[in-house]
């Protein structure tokens, strides 16, 4: 597993013309000197395989069923996400916790689940604004690691990217300081060393509004150790800029 990385996340965006524009470029952007991959909506993930075969752009999805095969309608597995080439699946992020009323240990079975099918489970963590401001960030996040720990056991920690993603950073072009970032990107760190021996070789992404302007500041903060990617994903030119960046 790389122990740094920068992945995209397409979100529910794209269509097969606009993914072929966007995949070309990525495809076309060289050595980044850095794993990179993107997480697109599953009816593209084919489509993304058969465009990066080949060059250093790892898949991803932005979910996986925490179920294997059955009677689960709408759901997707993560042996089907492997078998379509994936790397990584997204689990628990902000999005899915609060749209979609995933809870702490959803996540980790979730988790669980990816790891089952060898894929790499980035596993999204991050408090609201009102649980900063009212000093519970590193409670959330605690609890929130403690859930995924619980269900995967320590052992296996080693086999998994984490990202600290702010919901209040998340799309609105306010990310956090490099200062927030450090203090929970140390905490994350700390947890993990209170558990895992290979603890410092486990990828911490940071997401929340990161553009090529500040990539570098965010990068270069103490365990940090690349970045979860959204809008700026979308624009060839921003994500390679992004990559380069870690
Ligand atoms: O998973 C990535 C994410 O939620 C951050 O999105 O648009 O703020 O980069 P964005």
């Amino acid at each position: 597993m790389p122990n740094k990385l920068v992945a995209g996340n397409w979100k529910m965006h794209g269509s097969l013309a606009a993914n072929a524009a966007l995949l070309g470029e990525l495809a076309s952007g060289g050595d980044l000197g850095v794993a990179c991959a993107v997480c697109v909506p599953y009816p593209y993930l084919g489509q993304a395989r058969d465009r990066l075969d080949g060059t250093a752009i790892a898949l991803g999805a932005q979910d996986v069923s925490e179920f294997g095969e059955g009677a689960y309608t709408g759901e997707v597995s993560a042996g089907m996400l492997a078998e379509f080439g994936c790397r990584y699946a997204i689990v628990g992020h902000s999005e899915r916790r609060a749209l979609f009323a995933e809870d702490d240990a959803t996540v980790g079975r979730k988790a669980a689940a990816a790891l089952a099918a060898r894929l790499v489970p980035i596993v999204c963590v991050g408090e609201t604004l009102a649980e900063r401001e009212s000093g519970e960030t590193m409670a959330v996040i605690r609890r929130q690691l403690d859930a995924v720990a619980g269900v995967l056991g320590d052992e296996v920690l080693g086999s998994v990217v984490f990202a600290y993603e702010p919901v209040w950073a998340i799309g609105t072009g306010r990310s956090a300081s490099a200062g927030q970032v450090g203090e929970v990107h140390g905490e994350i760190r700390g947890w993990l060393r209170e558990r895992c021996a290979v603890a410092d070789l486990v990828p911490i992404l940071y997401g929340g509004s990161v553009k090529p302007g500040n990539a570098a500041e965010l990068f270069a903060v103490e365990n940090v150790d690349g970045g979860l990617i959204g809008g700026a994903s979308l624009v060839a030119n921003d994500f390679l800029a992004i990559c380069r960046a870690a």
